[in-house]
């Protein structure tokens, strides 16, 4: 399994860490259009390689797509990260025209790949590389949810008192800070409902900390994160390099599926050696369709900027 990460700023580079340690990948190629800072930071990572106990092989290419050749999987995090008190919707101007130039980039020498978008504004970047490519629709999958539902499952262990490992949740919609739809309803603590745990107040609150998580973040360290950002990532390429069929919500176009249509959205998929293997359907209350429909209209409202 061959892996391109395009971009060496922080969440790139912690997504080529996270692949390397976990040893499924043969090569991770890290690409960055500044001279020597790819190479630089995969040499750094490949000297981690007989401490951390790993043989995936990390190479830094500056922007030589031509090194990508025959890439399985291609994650995109070029761009600009936010700043705080900005959103991610703001960042479209100057990432739509490095997205669309990367996508193309990558297909050329890998026309066979599975594409994974970080760049925000991530649902309208991966609706983006379906507009501006012929790649089939289950090769195309923005990472948020992963994200967020991580995020999630961090508010509500703190909330709960316990560990996060007896917690599991998902946050579905769109990757912003009005768009997540924490499913609160689904989530459980080993099994239990969280609600049997936590009150409704604790649970709205649970809610909003998890919105906000990377606005949280931002303003704490002055850009976008990236540890948990390249921990999703990671374990989105896992899942399809070793054909796991775990079920993760990502921002996939949709073509009636919740009764959306034309719109990248976060909704459960099931990833596999082929992308996206199936759209898991879920069945959601009104409250919650009606929320996903709000999120949707914030994401076309900024597709429509496209
Ligand atoms: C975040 C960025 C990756 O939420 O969108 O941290």
């Amino acid at each position: 399994m061959k892996v391109t990460v395009v971009g060496a700023g922080a969440v790139g580079a912690s997504c080529a860490e996270y692949i390397a340690i976990k040893n499924f990948a043969s090569e991770v190629v890290l690409l960055d259009i500044k001279e020597g800072y790819a190479e630089g930071k995969a040499m750094d990572l490949m000297q981690t390689a007989s401490l951390n106990g790993f043989d995936t092989k990390i190479t830094g290419i500056t922007n030589d797509y031509s090194k990508t050749a025959n890439s399985d999987v291609c994650v995109i995090t070029s761009g600009i990260p936010r700043k705080p008190g900005m959103t991610r919707e703001e960042l479209i101007g100057i990432n739509a025209g490095i997205v669309k130039a990367v996508s193309s980039s990558l297909i050329e020498f890998s026309p066979k790949t599975i594409i994974i978008v970080v760049s925000n504004p991530m649902d309208t970047m991966a609706y983006l590389v379906h507009k501006s490519t012929s790649l089939p629709k289950n090769k195309i999958i923005g990472m948020g949810g992963a994200l967020d539902s991580a995020r999630f499952k961090y508010r509500l262990a703190e909330a709960l008192q316990g560990p996060i490992s007896d917690v599991d949740g998902m946050v579905i919609g769109g990757h912003s800070d009005t768009g997540m739809i924490p499913l609160t309803r689904l989530a459980t603590r080993n099994g239990v409902p969280v609600s049997e745990f936590l009150s409704e107040e604790k649970l709205s609150e649970v809610l909003e900390a998890t919105k906000v998580g990377g606005a949280t973040l931002t303003k704490l360290l002055g850009t976008s994160a990236w540890y948990a950002p390249g921990a999703a990532v990671s374990a989105m390429v896992q899942a399809i390099a070793c054909d796991t069929k775990k079920v993760f919500p990502c921002s996939v176009l949709l073509e009636g599926e919740y009764g959306f249509n034309d719109i990248c959205l976060g909704v459960p998929v099931v990833l596999g050696k082929n992308g996206i293997e199936e759209i898991v359907k879920i069945n959601l209350n009104d409250a919650e369709k009606a929320t996903m429909v709000e999120s949707a209209k914030g994401v076309k409202a900024v597709n429509d900027l496209l």
